[in-house]
């Protein structure tokens, strides 16, 4: 009989963590209070399970299942994904896959499966890039993708530096940075993660695997005008930085638009000083872009770019626009894709708008993702959500394709 704490048992213990109460949902940032007892809440799971729990440099969790005879950690398989939300987002992206990770570890042990490669569990910070701005930050940073120095000097809404942040948790900021000697121990990597768009519900499924992810990237435009009084000044003689954000916003919906599949968002507008009655002194908004094809991203962002600069220049602003990332459009490993397709013959194969540290480490090593189907297609939302078989079947579903990544 099977004694393992199932993933929707898993998932419903952390379902008071981090909860958001003014915006809704989940609001986990990396390094905060919540966050930190996620990652607590790992550990104690994974030393339950007689996992070896490890923090590299980079912040991310390692829980092992080592092998006697397979030497120093060579060849390992490594599940896993993040436990950082999102502003008001749910409890499935991200946790989905960790719960899952744990809960396949248990399946493997009912089966009496003898690894001859060792196992880790893998959690990593930042992921969303909610608080610095750079998303898969801990993933980037393993891979050599990101300069250490610019990480340590990013700064998050309050201005605190992620060096300042990380050693108020308990990290060493100082240590950050790739780490090729652990990636060059890692055979493939696997994350299961919530699928985030209607592809499954589409297709009647309950799992799939990954194609692609499309490329995206993220700008922040920071517009600075003159603030002052909004009854007493005339509107002739204003220098509303506000005025040429809205036709930023505006404008990137309209290049968007234009371009078959593209993806353009302002989700995050700051304005200061922020009063009703005040024209503001300076916004900050940042873009979100994404598209199969780089060029379309890069050309969506100069189009966009070119617009607000003209619209500043009308209204006596000046403009800054400073991209934060880019990724590449990523095509998981083709080889382990055929032999996950070979355990899954069932599962549907679907690109997605998502980014993942799978993307980021598919640069570097072989890479593989699941998805589960999320019942009302929606994320980054509280109304994300997967039902309780379908997890199920994601987890016997990772349970099967470890099986066999870890037995030959
Ligand atoms: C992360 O989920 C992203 O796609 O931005
Ligand atoms: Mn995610
Ligand atoms: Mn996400």
């Amino acid at each position: 009989m099977s004694t393992h704490a199932d993933a929707n048992a898993l998932l419903a213990e952390i379902e008071g963590i981090g909860v958001d109460h003014d915006r809704g949902g989940y609001s986990r940032p990396v390094f905060s209070p919540a966050e930190l007892e996620l990652r607590r809440w790992f550990e104690s799971h994974a030393t339950a399970r007689g996992l070896n729990v490890e923090t590299d440099g980079n912040g991310i969790l390692w829980a092992w299942w080592d092998v006697p005879d397979a030497g120093d950690r060579r060849g390992a398989i490594v599940t896993g994904s993040h436990l950082d939300s999102v502003p008001g987002g749910g409890n499935f992206d991200g946790p989905l896959g960790v719960a899952s990770a744990l809960a396949a570890v248990d399946v493997l042990r009912d089966r009496g499966i003898e690894p001859v490669r060792p196992l880790a569990v893998a959690v990593f910070p930042e992921e969303e890039g909610s608080r610095f701005g750079i998303a898969c930050l801990g993933s980037r940073l393993l891979a050599g993708a990101v300069d250490p120095d610019r990480v340590r000097a990013l700064t998050d809404e309050s201005g605190r530096s992620f060096a300042d942040a990380a050693s108020d948790a308990g990290f060493d900021p100082s240590i950050i940075g790739a780490d090729a000697d652990r990636l060059a121990g890692i055979a493939a990597f696997v994350e299961l993660h919530v699928e985030q768009g209607r592809g499954l519900i589409d297709l009647d499924q309950p799992v799939a695997l990954a194609g692609a992810i499309i490329a995206h990237g993220r700008w922040h435009v920071r517009i600075e005008g003159r603030g002052d009084h909004a009854g007493a000044t005339r509107m002739a003689d204003r220098q509303d930085p506000v005025v040429v954000a809205a036709e930023t916003i505006r404008s990137l919906r309209v290049h968007t638009l234009v371009v078959d599949d593209a993806r353009g968002t302002v989700g995050r507008v700051k304005v200061t000083p922020g009063g009703t009655n005040v024209i503001a002194s300076s916004v900050d908004l940042w873009m979100d872009v994404r598209h199969h094809s780089e060029e379309a991203v890069r050309r969506i962002v100069s189009e966009v770019t070119a617009g607000t600069e003209r619209a500043a220049d009308a209204e006596g602003c000046v403009v800054t626009v400073t991209e934060q990332s880019f990724s590449p459009t990523v095509s998981f490993d083709p080889a382990l894709r055929d032999r996950m397709q070979s355990v899954l013959p069932h599962a549907p194969v679907l690109d997605t708008g998502a980014g993942h540290d799978a993307g980021v480490l598919a640069a570097v090593i072989p890479t593989g993702m699941l998805f589960v189907r999320n019942p009302t297609g929606a994320s980054h939302t509280p109304a994300e959500t997967a039902g309780p078989e379908d997890i199920t079947a994601g987890v016997d579903a990772l349970a099967d394709v470890l099986t066999h990544l870890l037995t030959r």
